[in-house]
């Protein structure tokens, strides 16, 4: 590393200021085009849903098909929909995040086959519905707006339990859960997890 700082160190030197700060200028785009491609591809579905067996063999053929992959008007929920922050500095915060992802695949292997994934299921879903009902299930939220939704055309069951999850301040997960994937064998369902909520506003980016 030092050697490098005195090359860098040196060929600044022998140059013009403004040839230096045309390069550093090139450097900083080159870097935050990679950046910003790393955020992109990271995010698309085939990198989620298929790039990992850990996925592709579990969650990604479970969510097939079901409401938020196929419907009548073809408009979708895809994984980091519902997995990934939408406001950049959580997006940035859940990407380092996921380095551990990494670690898990290369590393540990904790869940490289199926049996091993199901055994760690719940512990995984039980993560998930902790971080959703911390935050008020805002990635629901990002498309379901509950002040624009037409009570009248949902089925009355729907209506009572609404107006119920308003009264009990209830949110999304608490009802609707195993919607994208099958729910875990055993362990508590998202209704049985405390979350202090009181921790996390709901006005704030987090
Ligand atoms: C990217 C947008 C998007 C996100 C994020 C999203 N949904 Fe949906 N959801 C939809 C669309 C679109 C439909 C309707 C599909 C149709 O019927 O055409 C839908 C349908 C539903 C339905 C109705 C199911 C049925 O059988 O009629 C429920 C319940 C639901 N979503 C809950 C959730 C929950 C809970 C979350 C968060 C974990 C979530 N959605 C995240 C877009 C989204
Ligand atoms: C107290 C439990 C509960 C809570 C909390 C809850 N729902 Fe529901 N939701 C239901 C039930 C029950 C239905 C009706 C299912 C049916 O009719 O088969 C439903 C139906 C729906 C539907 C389909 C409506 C229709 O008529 O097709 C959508 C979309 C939906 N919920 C989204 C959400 C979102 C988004 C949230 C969070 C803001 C949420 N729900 C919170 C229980 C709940
Ligand atoms: C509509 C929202 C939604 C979509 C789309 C979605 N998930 Fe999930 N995911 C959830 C919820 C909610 C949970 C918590 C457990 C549950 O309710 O099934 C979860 C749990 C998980 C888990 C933990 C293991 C488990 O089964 O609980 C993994 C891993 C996961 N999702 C990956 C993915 C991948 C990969 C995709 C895309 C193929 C995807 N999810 C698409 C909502 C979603």
């Amino acid at each position: 590393m030092r050697r490098v700082t005195a090359k860098v160190r040196k060929w600044v030197m022998g140059h013009k200021a403004v040839v230096v700060l045309l390069a550093g200028i090139a450097t900083s785009m080159t870097a935050l085009a990679l950046f910003g491609t790393t955020m992109v591809y990271t995010s698309t579905e085939a990198f989620c849903a298929t790039s990992c067996h850990e996925m592709a063999n579990n969650v990604t053929l479970e969510y097939r098909d079901t409401i938020h992959d196929r419907n009548r008007t073809g408009v979708r929920a895809i994984c980091p929909d519902c997995h990934v922050p939408h406001a950049p500095i959580p997006l940035y915060i859940a990407k380092m995040g996921a380095l551990n992802d990494l670690w898990v695949h290369h590393v540990t292997k904790a869940v490289d086959t199926r049996e091993k994934f199901e055994a760690q299921r719940s512990k995984m879903a039980v993560r998930v519905w902790t971080y959703m009902k911390g935050n008020d299930s805002r990635e629901c939220r990002h498309c379901h707006d509950v002040a624009k939704m037409d009570a009248e055309k949902q089925t009355p069951m729907a209506q009572r339990q609404h107006a119920r999850g308003r009264r009990e301040k209830m949110t999304c997960v608490d009802c609707h859960f195993g919607i994208a994937h099958q729910e875990p064998k055993g362990g508590p369902g998202p209704q049985e997890i405390e979350v202090d909520r009181s921790l996390i506003p709901r006005s704030a980016i987090f």
